[in-house]
């Protein structure tokens, strides 16, 4: 199904979820391959851009090929976050989301992030500021409230509405349970029934069949995935699949894995430099290896490694022990 945001029109409804540390310009790249019909920066300190500091802008990196994208914001002040989003309009982000749903520390005693799900009246300030500052499409990511006695995502979602906002996000978790215990899918679908503007679902999406659900079940106008992509970019693919029809897959060939891992570290030492690059991509490496045999030898190897010759030699090794069978 195609999902219009404002004046944005998206071929389908699967989307990749804005993830802090994780959806750099090569993850977005890497996803957007298997199909990801809108990818997000991680949260970008509205702050940040507005000083102009280089960690900020950073962030701010993409290329054509990098299209559609969504750019996600924090921030409490709406002079401040305004500004910030004429910074991220000017880029020529094709979205720009706000974050209401952070629940880190750091984040939260400045008052941004989760903590504006406490204080209505900034949150209404803030849509209301931003809607007048930019007319690309905006949306606003909510959790379902502060805790389980303060759930105030409808009434976030309603100001949302009436200040033009375009779409709502919501991953229906409270902010003091952070990623423990299901998302409430419950919560999407009390909002989808009680808004006009596009929902988009984001919690527990592992796999094709719960794309199916989330959609079937909330009613929602779109999925999207977070933790389920990582080490994993096949799911778009799967799920687009799915959602046409298609009913089983198989998982990836082992060469068909070790190639993408290839490929996705490539990206990131282009991105960060040599160094950076495989530090940054060890994580990935964990996750791409996960429950696979000979998973946690391989990975105590690389854990140190920071040239890419002998990651590369490691994952050749691997993969070289691994017959060419699906394992995962
Ligand atoms: C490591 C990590 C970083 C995240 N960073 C962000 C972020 O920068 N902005 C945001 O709105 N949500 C962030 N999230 C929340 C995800 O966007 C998503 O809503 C949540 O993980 C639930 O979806 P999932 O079950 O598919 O992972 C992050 C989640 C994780 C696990």
């Amino acid at each position: 199904m195609n999902l219009s945001i404002r004046n944005l029109t998206l071929p389908h409804n699967v989307l990749m979820a804005p993830m802090a540390g994780i959806t750099n310009l090569p993850f977005r790249l890497l996803v957007r391959d298997f199909g990801c019909a809108l990818a997000f920066t991680e949260m970008i300190s509205a702050n940040g851009l507005v000083r102009k500091t280089g960690k900020s802008y950073r962030f701010l990196n993409s290329s054509l090929k990098d299209k559609p994208l969504g750019v996600q914001i924090f921030g409490s002040d709406p002079a401040v976050l305004s500004e910030a989003a004429r910074v991220v309009s000017d880029s020529g982000a094709d979205l720009l989301d706000i974050n209401m749903g952070c629940p880190v520390k750091k984040v939260v005693k400045t008052g941004a992030g989760a903590a504006l799900m406490k204080n209505l009246g900034q949150v209404r300030l803030i849509l209301r500021a931003v809607r007048k500052a930019v007319s690309i499409p905006l949306t606003v990511k909510v959790r379902s409230g502060w805790n389980r006695a303060d759930m105030k995502a409808l009434e976030i979602a309603r100001i949302a509405e009436d200040s033009g906002i375009d779409a709502v996000i919501i991953h229906p978790r409270t902010a003091d349970q952070g990623f423990s215990g299901n998302a409430d899918w419950n919560v999407i679908e009390v909002i989808k029934k009680n808004l006009s503007i596009p929902v988009i679902g984001s919690g527990d999406v592992r796999g094709p069949e719960d794309a199916y659900n989330m959609l079937l079940l909330t009613g929602c106008d779109a999925v999207m995935i977070g933790r389920g992509a990582l080490g994993n970019p096949w799911i778009f693919k799967n799920i687009i699949s799915f959602l046409n029809g298609q009913k089983s897959f198989l998982p990836p060939f082992p060469s068909e894995r070790e190639r993408i891992i290839q490929y996705h570290m490539e990206m990131e030492i282009n991105f960060w430099g040599e160094r950076l690059g495989v530090r940054n991509f060890r994580k990935h490496l964990l996750w791409y290896t996960k429950g696979m045999r000979g998973g946690s030898l391989f990975r105590e190897a690389v854990g140190k490694i920071d040239d890419k010759k002998a990651v590369l030699s490691e994952l050749s090794r691997f993969f070289t022990q691994s017959l060419d069978m699906p394992n995962k």
